[in-house]
């Protein structure tokens, strides 16, 4: 099956500046049925702007039905890969496995695997570990990062960004950065429906885009894309992406409907 071409509309980003990067993280949602369902409505949506990047983050078990049914100017994206390579390591998916599908990016690092849903979480070495890894075989990597509550509470939101981004700095190279976008998502947000505001997104953008260049280098901040995520919809996606350091997201729940559509057509 060939996959539909898609259309776009509007220019791409000039020279220098960024192009938006949607991505839609399904996590373990949806059945057989629903995504075919969803991959229809997606690929009768009309135009995507010139000026941004989409992805979708599908399952694992879905990943076949994106990569053959799903428009060619949507790419898919895992939401986990193994530290391993091929070889006897029971239940895992390999970078390498991914890249030979198809997969052209993986998110890695999300709070609800850091967190690990009652099994061991992974830590932010780990986590740095599995994006050379992924960024060696060929794959892009959605990095994400982002504080807890209390963490927002107590002021110590960039000491925990920091912490989680400085594996990263220490076991990239600077080429490995052009396959990185660094997705911040506050985990207060992630699936609460409370937002942060554009100002507080803002502010924490730029702090960890000023936290990169005096760890990695000037240039590299300058390039790097930096995605909101956490209850980004339809209804606030324009005020998010109109910030001058915000510059996609990452999206969860609405990216299981149309509302995605929504999100894409309100970059800038
Ligand atoms: P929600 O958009 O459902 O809050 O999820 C955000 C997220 O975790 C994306 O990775």
């Amino acid at each position: 099956m060939t996959r539909p071409a898609g259309s776009s509309k509007g220019s791409p980003a000039p020279e220098g500046e960024r192009t938006y990067l949607l991505g839609g993280n399904w996590k373990a949602n949806g059945t057989l049925a629903s995504v075919r369902a969803l991959i229809a409505e997606f690929n009768a949506a009309g135009p995507i702007p010139a000026n941004a990047e989409v992805v979708i983050g599908a399952p694992f078990i879905h990943i076949p039905e994106c990569l053959s049914t799903l428009r060619s100017d949507i790419e898919i994206a895992a939401q986990n890969c193994s530290l391993t390579g091929m070889g006897a390591y029971t239940g895992e998916t390999c970078a390498s496995q991914l890249r030979d599908m198809g997969v052209t990016w993986v998110i890695l690092g999300h709070s609800e695997r850091r967190e690990g849903f009652g099994m061991a979480g992974e830590d932010s070495e780990l986590v740095a570990k599995k994006t050379k890894l992924a960024i060696d075989e060929g794959l892009k990597v959605m990095f994400c990062i982002g504080e807890k509550k209390e963490e927002r509470e107590n002021g110590t939101t960039m000491d925990v960004c920091a912490s989680q981004m400085k594996p990263l700095a220490d076991i990239l190279s600077k080429e490995d950065w052009a396959k990185v976008s660094i997705a911040y998502e506050p985990v207060w947000a992630i699936g609460t429906g409370l937002t942060a505001t554009p100002e507080m997104a803002q502010d924490t953008h730029s702090s960890i885009r000023q936290w990169v260049s005096d760890n990695v280098g000037a240039d590299v901040a300058a390039a790097v894309r930096i995605q909101y995520g956490g209850s980004m919809n339809g209804a606030n996606a324009a005020g998010l992406l109109a910030m001058a350091d915000i510059d996609g997201g990452l999206i969860g729940g609405s990216s299981l409907k149309m509302d995605f559509f929504t999100c894409i057509n309100s970059v800038p």
